[in-house]
C-alpha cells in the first residue's frame, strides 16, 4: 500500500490520451465466458480491476495472455472450474456478472455473494430475480450463490432499476441460451451496454435496443473465432476534463466519445468552463473562479455518479452555492469529509450534497475511500495550497491507467510512494 505525495496548487496544461474503457472491457472480459472460441480484446486498459478479472477466468481454467492492451482469452472446454472463489469477488464487485454466463454454458456455477461496498448498499437481487426467470435455479448459502440452469426460459424481465450490472449480466446470459427470447425493460442504457452488444452482435447473436431502456435477446452463439475493440473510458475522460478545468488550466484530452459526456459538458458550460467538443477530443480552458450549479446526478444519460466526486471537488471553490443530488447510490459521500479536511464546506442533507464555496483549499493528509473519491482528492489536492497526501491510493489503480505519468505530463507534481501494486 502507499500513498501519493502533491504539491499544490499547479495549473495543469496540455494533452492527455484516455485509455480503454474499465467498466465496459469487464463486462466483455465476462461475456467471452460464452464464446465458442478464441475472444481477442483490443484497447483494453492495465488495471487491477481487469487483473482481477483475467484472475477469475484463469482460476476456472481459462487461458489467458494480456500484452500491450490486448487480452487473447481461449477455453480449454472439458477441464473448466465453474467455483469462481471468494477471493476474487471479494476484489471486485463486477466479478459476480460471470454467474450467468458460466451457468448458462456449462450447467451450473458457484460464484462468492459479492461483500458490501464503500459507496453504499450495492445488493444483486435483480440479477437473482432475472436468472431464476430465464430459467435458473438460484440458491444463496454460506456466502455463495449456486446458479444450476434447469431449462431455458424466454422472459420479459422488467427491472425494477435501470441497474448497469443486472443489465449486463442479463443480455449476457441470455445471449448464451439457444432458442430463448429474452425482453429486458427499464434496462440501463449506458454506451458500455451498447459496446456489450456489439461484442455480443460479434458472437453471433441476435439483440438490439442496447442504448434504450429495452433489450431484446434472441439467445444462440454463432460464430467462432471474434476480435473487438472496447470504447475508449468515459469517466477517465471526465476525470481529466474536471481536473484541468479545477485547476484553471487549458488542455485537450484526446480519444474519447464526446457523445458519451453530453451531461458532463452541459454542467461544465454552466461552471463557466471554455470547451471545444470535437467528435474524438475536447479543449478545455478555465478562468476565475467556477459559478455554482445544481446537478441531478442520475443513470445515463443524465450527469454519472462516476464524477460526481470529482464535480464536487471543483465545485468546493465556486463562487456560491453548489447543490449536487445523488440519485444512484444515495449514500456516496464519503469524499465528502476527506474534502472538509482541506477547507471544504460541505453539508449532506437527504442525499443531497450542498456545497459553499470557499476561496481555496488547502494541502491535508487525507484517505482515499473508494476508486472514484481517490480521484476527486487528487484533484483537490492539485487546487490546494501547500502538500497533500492521499493514502489508501490503491484504490485510483483498479481504474485510472498510468495515472501519475498521465498527471505528471499536465504538469501535476504528483509522487507515489510505495509498493507499485498495479500490473505490468
Ligand atoms: C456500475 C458501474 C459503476 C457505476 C454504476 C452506476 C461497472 C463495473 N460499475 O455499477 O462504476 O457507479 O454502474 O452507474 O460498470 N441495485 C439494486 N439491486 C441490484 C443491482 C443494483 O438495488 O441487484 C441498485 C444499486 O444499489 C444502485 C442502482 O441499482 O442504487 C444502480 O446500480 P448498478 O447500476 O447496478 O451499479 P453497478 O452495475 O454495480
Amino acid at each position: 500500500m502507499g500513498y501519493f505525495r502533491v504539491n499544490g496548487p499547479v495549473r495543469l496544461a496540455g494533452k492527455v490520451k484516455v485509455s480503454g474503457s474499465k467498466n465496459a472491457s469487464l463486462p466483455i472480459i465476462a461475456a467471452s465466458l460464452i464464446s465458442l472460441d478464441e475472444v481477442v480484446l483490443k484497447n483494453v486498459p492495465v488495471l487491477l480491476d481487469i487483473r482481477t478479472m483475467i484472475d477469475i477466468l484463469e482460476a476456472i481454467n481459462f487461458d489467458v495472455e494480456f500484452l500491450n492492451g490486448i487480452v487473447h482469452i481461449k477455453p480449454d472446454f472439458n477441464d473448466v472450474n465453474t467455483n469462481v472463489p471468494y477471493e476474487l469477488v471479494r476484489k471486485m464487485r463486477a466479478s459476480f456478472n460471470v454467474l450467468g454466463p458460466l451457468a448458462a454454458r456449462y450447467g451450473k456455477a458457484r460464484v462468492a455473494l459479492p461483500g458490501g461496498c464503500s459507496i453504499g448498499v450495492r445488493p444483486v437481487n435483480f440479477h437473482i430475480d432475472g436468472l431464476e426467470r430465464l430459467g435458473f435455479e438460484v440458491n444463496i448459502e454460506h456466502g455463495f450463490v449456486d446458479a444450476k440452469l434447469i431449462k431455458p426460459s424466454s422472459a420479459k424481465i422488467i427491472l425494477p432499476k435501470p441497474s448497469v450490472g443486472a443489465t449486463e449480466h442479463l443480455m449476457t446470459t441470455a445471449a448464451a441460451l439457444e432458442g430463448i427470447e429474452v425482453i429486458i425493460e427499464n434496462a440501463a442504457m449506458e454506451p458500455e451496454i451498447v459496446d456489450l452488444q456489439e461484442f455480443l452482435k460479434k458472437l453471433g447473436v441476435e439483440i438490439e435496443g442496447a442504448g434504450t431502456g429495452r433489450i431484446m435477446v434472441k439467445g444462440g452463439v454463432k460464430n467462432k473465432k471474434v476480435t473487438h475493440e472496447v470504447i475508449p473510458d468515459r469517466i477517465e475522460a471526465g476525470t481529466y476534463v474536471i481536473a484541468i478545468a479545477a485547476t484553471g488550466g487549458e488542455g485537450v484530452v484526446e480519444n474519447l466519445n464526446s457523445e458519451h459526456l453530453n451531461s458532463l459538458w452541459e454542467v461544465l458550460e454552466k461552471i463557466g468552463v471554455i470547451l471545444k467538443v470535437e467528435k474524438d477530443k475536447v479543449y478545455v480552458k478555465m478562468e476565475g473562479r467556477p459559478k455554482p450549479v445544481d446537478i441531478n446526478v442520475s443513470p445515463y444519460p443524465g450527469f454519472p455518479t462516476d464524477l460526481q466526486p470529482q464535480i464536487m471537488t471543483f465545485l468546493t471553490v465556486a463562487n456560491g452555492t453548489s447543490y449536487i443530488k445523488e440519485n444512484v447510490f444515495q449514500t456516496r459521500f464519503l469524499h465528502v469529509d476527506e474534502l472538509k479536511r482541506m477547507g471544504a464546506d460541505i453539508e449532506i442533507t437527504d442525499g443531497t450534497a450542498i456545497i459553499k464555496g470557499v476561496e481555496g483549499l488547502s494541502g491535508a493528509p487525507v484517505n482515499g475511500t473508494d476508486l472514484r473519491a481517490t480521484a476527486a482528492l487528487l484533484i483537490a489536492a492539485f487546487i490546494a495550497n501547500g502538500q497533500s497526501e492521499i493514502h489508501h491510493v490503491e484504490h485510483i489503480f483498479r481504474g485510472y491507467e498510468n495515472v501519475c505519468e498521465k498527471f505528471r505530463k499536465l504538469g501535476g507534481n504528483i509522487e507515489y510512494i510505495g509498493v507499485k501494486e498495479y500490473i505490468e
